[in-house]
């Protein structure tokens, strides 16, 4: 979602900022803009489309300016627009501001305002909050930091905001509150942005803005204060990441380059965790937290999208290895609904971006009520990261591509050995199984390996199932939030419609849909469930559906009833997710791309949903 950059020092801004701006295309947004100080005015540029569209209409403007802000939105509060593109100017033209998030209240601020005389020059939440400041600012005669101070008292809602002043050449303010904000400290330099990919070149020193926070930020000065104007100690972290990390590496697209990462990218999450030899897992975040964990009446799991599928097969990993009740939550229902938490319970958040604003406020309501907050988060430092009790990083690097393709094997591998351990600590496992399952969970990386060497079987199939209207995809047990998740991932970024469904309830109302034209992937690899499978690609077959089938390899029988197959190396069935997954990673990479979609920011689509 909506991305923000803002640079002050002795660098030109505006390429740091359009650098940043790309960075963030990943996010999803459908218009950008920029707001440069020059000469004691600001100049503004916006424009609709992609930020390759903003910088057509910059070709020719002198730019030369060393303090600017800069913006791509995802549209909230009215439609994408040259006008409602952020960033916005106050109804003087003094100040600029840009803005993630949403402003709740706005209709009764704007409704003051314009009984107040004010126009509104768009129709969004943040010009109403931007002319309020200016309010504020001219009626008190105060500094426009106390006046935002004073504002943001009384808005409800969402926020990241970065504000320049025509009348100061060298300062941004910033505020915070459940919107991400991290300001990079340079040498007589700062650099603020949603996430740390617009700056990483220049500064590997960083401070993540916490909520209610407010940042007076200057080339050589950063200034961290409270809503209640009290001072704060910056705490500056050593980010660990390296620009190769987000960039392509000769790969088309990110999610390529993603999916393919995955086997080193399961072997890090592993890395230092998981030693099959000596048959032990460490994981301090759980072994410090053991009792609670052992002892937890129940798990809750919070999440959204594909973390929500991490989290489905996690329960019935935890459930038939630890023997602890699970639920899986969606965060937007979870936060919203009247839901009994106990002290005692655990909660496992688990987030890619670490950012999911439901997640967020589903966790806070948690923890409220004296839940334990366990985090399975990929970016580090990020929110949810911060507001865990204990936690485990996915370790997947950062991912780009809007559909998250590495970072659910890394939360599937988390998840993993967090139920080996706690099932060895709670003595609900063999000595025997344990073993066998920390084998067989070490053997992933190379196994994944092998799968992504027969890739462009999978391309073939997508040649002949590109232009289906609809995919039915069907799993049975723990495959069966990976028929989901391949339902997603094709949706997502091919725009066929698609469903995933537990294989026997198939029979309740999707069978309705199947006739000879209907693509229908079965997840079919060997496990308890397999006789039973086959049993529903007969009854698919009979209608004349066309069966694509993921099956393990040296199966003989199942091949005879689809009309494609791809293979699996063997695998025990509650591993079998982290390999299943894959070749429908690539089934819907390839699909799309034949179908001329943008893969990595398809439409609509944000990868960080900072919004509810
Ligand atoms: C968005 C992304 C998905 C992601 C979901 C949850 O919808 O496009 O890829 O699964 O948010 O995000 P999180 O960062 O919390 O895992």
């Amino acid at each position: 979602m909506c991305g923000i950059v803002g640079y002050t020092g002795p660098r030109q801004a505006y390429p740091v900022i359009i650098k940043g701006l790309k960075r963030l295309e990943y996010r999803g947004y459908d218009s950008s803009g920029v707001a440069l100080w020059r000469n004691h005015k600001i100049d503004l540029y916006k424009k609709k489309g992609k930020v390759a569209d903003l910088e057509e209409i910059m070709i020719g403007k002198d730019v030369s300016s060393n303090l600017g802000i800069g913006h791509t939105r995802w549209a909230t509060h009215g439609e994408p627009s040259d006008r409602n593109a952020h960033p916005h100017l106050s109804a003087s033209g003094r100040f600029a501001m840009i803005h993630n998030g949403i402003i709740e209240n706005y209709a009764q601020i704007k409704n003051e305002l314009v009984k107040k005389g004010y126009n509104f020059l768009s129709d969004t939440d943040t010009e109403v909050l931007l002319n309020f400041v200016e309010d504020i600012q001219k009626n008190n005669n105060c500094s426009l930091e106390e006046a935002l101070r004073i504002a943001l008292k009384r808005v409800s809602g969402a926020y990241c905001i970065l504000l320049i002043d025509s009348e100061d050449p060298e300062t941004i303010i910033a505020a915070r509150k459940g919107s991400p904000l991290v300001i990079g400290i340079g040498k007589g330099e700062h650099f603020l942005a949603s996430d740390a990919s617009p700056f990483i070149e220049y500064t590997k020193e960083v401070v993540y803005v916490n909520d209610y926070e407010l940042a007076i930020v200057k080339p050589d000065e950063l200034i961290l204060k409270n809503l209640g104007n009290e001072k704060i100690t910056p705490y500056v972290q050593k980010l660990d990441m390296e620009l190769a990390a987000i960039e392509k590496g000769g790969y088309d697209h990110f999610m390529l380059k993603e999916i393919f990462e995955q086997p080193s990218t399961i072997y890090d999450c592993l890395r230092g965790r998981l030693d099959a030899a000596a048959g032990m897992i460490r994981m301090s975040g759980i072994s410090e937290n053991i009792d609670k964990l052992i002892n937890a009446p129940r798990i809750i799991i919070i999440a959204c999208g594909t973390s929500w599928h991490a989290g489905l097969v996690a329960e019935y990993i935890i459930e038939e290895l630890c023997r602890i009740p699970v639920e899986v939550e969606y965060a937007s229902e979870f936060r919203y609904r009247n839901p009994i938490v106990h002290p005692g319970d655990v909660i496992i958040a688990i987030s890619q971006s670490g950012e999911t604003a439901d997640t967020l406020v589903a966790l806070e309501k948690a923890k409220e009520n004296g839940a334990f907050i366990f985090g399975v988060v990929n970016a580090v430092g990020s929110s949810i990261a911060r507001i865990s009790h204990a936690g485990a990083y996915t370790h997947a690097g950062p991912e780009i591509g809007v559909a998250s393709t590495k970072a659910f094997t890394g939360q599937l591998a988390v998840l993993m050995m967090m139920a080996l351990k706690i099932a060895q600590e709670k003595n609900t496992i063999s000595k025997e199984r344990y073993q066998m399952l920390l084998n067989e969970l070490a053997d992933v990386p190379e196994k994944v390996d092998a799968i992504l060497k027969n890739a462009t079987l999978i391309k073939d199939i997508a040649e002949t199932y590109k232009d289906a209207k609809d995919f039915l995809f069907l799993g049975r047990g723990y495959s069966f939030p990976v028929a989901l998740e391949g339902a997603l991932k094709l949706k997502e970024i091919s725009y066929i419609h698609a469903e995933g469904y537990p294989a026997a309830e198939m029979k309740h109302g999707p069978i309705a849909l199947v006739d000879a034209k209907l693509p229908v992937v079965f997840i079919a690899t060997s496990d308890s469930y397999h006789e039973k499978i086959v049993s529903n690609m007969q009854e698919i077959k009979a209608r004349k559906g066309r069966i694509i089938s993921i099956i393990t390899d040296g199966d003989s029988v199942t091949p005879t009833l689809s009309n494609h197959h791809f293979t699996i190396p063997p695998a025990n069935e509650l591993i079998a997710p982290i390999l299943n997954v894959i070749p429908l990673q690539l089934l819907a990479y390839y699909i799309g791309v034949l179908r001329g979609v943008d893969v990595d920011k398809p439409r609509n689509l944000a990868k960080s949903v900072t919004v509810e």
